[in-house]
Formats: structure tokens, sequence, C-alpha cells
């Protein structure tokens, strides 16, 4: 096998590490004034929402994974869309775009702000840098990669940081521990050529607990986005009530591939829907997380499925960092004046 390119991989830890130098030390100090109504950061918060799309957006899936695990003092809701939840009491919005320039990200940006909550953007610049800066909120501005996607530890470290600055998760002493899972992928190399191998000609049917969701659904985004390959996440239990019913099927070729970590409790309940889906005629592949804390088991297995993507897109000779269709689609949106930023 030629050397694949491993584009920003290998820069992972040390983007990791130069990116929490960003978030403000005195965060919880701020108070910013829209419009004579005073937003005070250092207020009580009881909900965290995590916005963004896509590359950024799969900050908030890895945050909920790891609340799984950690005591995470508040609920975090992942909001992938241009409006916020509604009925939110006192939360801490996290606004998330690695260009800064996603409308769905700005349109949740302004809406906490209309609302008067508390937030903080995460991003390279941008539109949303622009808003926020001027109107005195934090922005947290992270080093850039050669897409968002490729920037994932410059977006997830800060956000946890601010939620060890808000008292809602302790992560301090595991920071260290996501940077070791990270290196261990980047010596995989020759185990992600194996399962690459593993994927081509099927589709990927991506097998995950719920404690896990973000690590699937960051394998299905980078095999879209990488492979340029159709894949479909199937959380348990939930997929075991329905997905399941079409491991029989004939009309397209499936590829079962299930994710464990050491430590999740959906582990026997994994296994036994495998021998399931193998009573059928399957043979699922099986990738264990590998790491001593969840966060480290977390970043080995978004990184060592990452980098196995890439080596699929080598196989497929697909080029693997632009994504036309994502960007017509932007571009066709802002034409079409469907957003107001
Ligand atoms: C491209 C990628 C996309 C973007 C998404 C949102 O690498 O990962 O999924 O992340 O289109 O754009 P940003 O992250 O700039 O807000």
């Amino acid at each position: 096998m030629v050397a694949i390119n491993l584009i920003d991989y290998p820069r992972w830890p040390s983007l990791a590490r130069e990116s929490i130098l960003n978030v403000p030390a005195d965060i919880r100090n701020v108070k910013v004034n829209i419009d004579g109504r005073v937003i005070d950061y250092s207020g009580e918060v009881d909900s965290v929402v995590i916005t963004g799309m896509g590359g950024s957006g799969v900050v908030g899936d890895i945050v909920s994974d790891l609340c799984w695990f950690w005591d995470c003092k508040v609920p975090i809701i992942v909001s992938k869309n241009m409006r916020l939840p509604r009925r939110l009491s006192k939360p801490l919005v996290i606004a998330i775009s690695y260009s800064g320039n996603t409308a769905e990200t700005i349109m949740s940006a302004n809406e906490a702000l209309s609302r008067g909550y508390p937030i903080i953007g995460v991003t390279t610049g941008g539109k949303l840098s622009t808003i926020l800066s001027n109107k005195g909120v934090p922005v947290v501005l992270v080093p850039k990669a050669s897409a968002p996607r490729y920037g994932l530890p410059s977006l997830l470290y800060p956000t946890l940081i601010i939620l060890e600055r808000f008292g809602i998760a302790s992560v301090a002493n595991e920071l260290e521990s996501g940077i070791s899972g990270m290196e261990r992928a980047l010596k995989a190399i020759d185990e992600a050529e194996r399962l690459a191998g593993e994927l081509l000609n099927a589709i990927p049917i991506i097998w995950v607990g719920e404690s896990r969701r973000g690590v699937g659904i960051r394998f299905k985004n980078d095999l879209n986005e990488n492979a340029k390959y159709f894949a479909i996440v199937s959380i348990i239990p939930e997929g075991a009530h329905n997905d399941i019913a079409a491991v029989t099927t004939k009309q397209v070729g499936l590829r079962h591939i299930a994710i464990m970590g050491p430590n999740d409790y959906e582990g026997r309940y994994l296994e036994t829907l495998l021998d399931v889906v193998s009573s059928f005629g399957a043979k699922p592949l099986v990738v264990k997380l590998e790491g001593s804390t969840p966060l480290e088991s977390e970043m080995y297995g978004v990184t060592f499925l990452g980098i196995t993507t890439l080596v699929l897109a080598h196989l497929l000779n697909v080029e693997p960092i632009s994504t036309l269709p994502i960007d017509r689609l932007k571009e066709e949106l802002d034409k079409r004046k469907l957003f107001p930023v």
C-alpha cells in the first residue's frame, strides 16, 4: 500500500493543545449588554446547548457521549438546526462553526442573543466571529485546518475547557489521555488499511450504543465526506427495534460494523445484537475502542475511524478533502436568501 496522505491528522495532538490556550481565563466574569439587557456569564446554568452543523456539530455529539461516563452537572442539548430548542430555562449556548459562515449556526447564535442567553462562539473567524465580537460576546478563535472536519480537536478541546470553567464537567485530568488516544490511532494505520479494505463494495451499517453515538455519527460523516461513501448509523437499543429488521435485504450489499468501547454499558446488548445479525448470515466486523478513560477511547475511535475513511478514499481513488455538493448547497441557500444572515 502506498503511503496514505493523513492530511491534518498528524497535527491533531498539537491542535488540541494549542486551541485550549485561546479560551479566555475570565470567561465567567463577562457581562454583555444587548440593547440595554445585561447577559451575565457568572450566573447559574441549567443546560448547555451545543449548536453547530456537520464537522462542527459533531462536537456536541461527542460531548453528549462523554456525559454518559462523566458526572456532567446539567443536560447537554445537541442542536443541529437553524433554530434553538424552545423553552430553555437558563442555558449556556456554545455555537461552533469552523468557518464561522454556516447560516444555521449564525441564526442559532442570533436567537440566543435575542433570548438573552450567555453564548460563546468557537470558530476560526468568519461572520460568526464578527457578529459576536462586535457585541462583546466571547469568541474562542481556533487554529485552521484543511477543512472543518480535520480541525475537530480545535473545536472539541476549547468546548471541554468551557464546560470546566462553567463547573459542568471536570475534564482537566482527562485532556492528555484524549491526546494519547489520538496518538495511539495514528500508529494503527495497518489496522485502518485492513478495515477500509473490508468496507469496499458494500453499504456500511454502523452499530453503536447511545454512549458512542458521536463516534458512530462521526464515522458516518467521514465516510460521506472523505470517501464520498454512503453509510448508515444505527444507534442501539433503538436500532434493535427497527434497523435490524432489514438485515435480510437482498437489494443492496451491507457490511455490518459494530463499535464498542471498553466500559460501554451497552456492551452486552451490542454483543447480543451481533449474534442475531450473524444468525441471518452476516459477518459483522467489530472495532474495539482502546483507552483507559472515556475521552481516550472516544478520541481513539474518531481518529482511527477517520483515518480508515482516508484509506477508503484512496482505495476508491477519490479526492478526500473537497465536498462540492455541500459547497453548492451553501451557495444555493445563500442565493435564494433562505437565511437572513
Ligand atoms: C466539511 C465539513 C462540513 C462542515 C459543515 C459546517 O469539512 O466537515 O460538515 O463542518 O458544512 O460548516 P462549518 O463547520 O464551517 O460550520
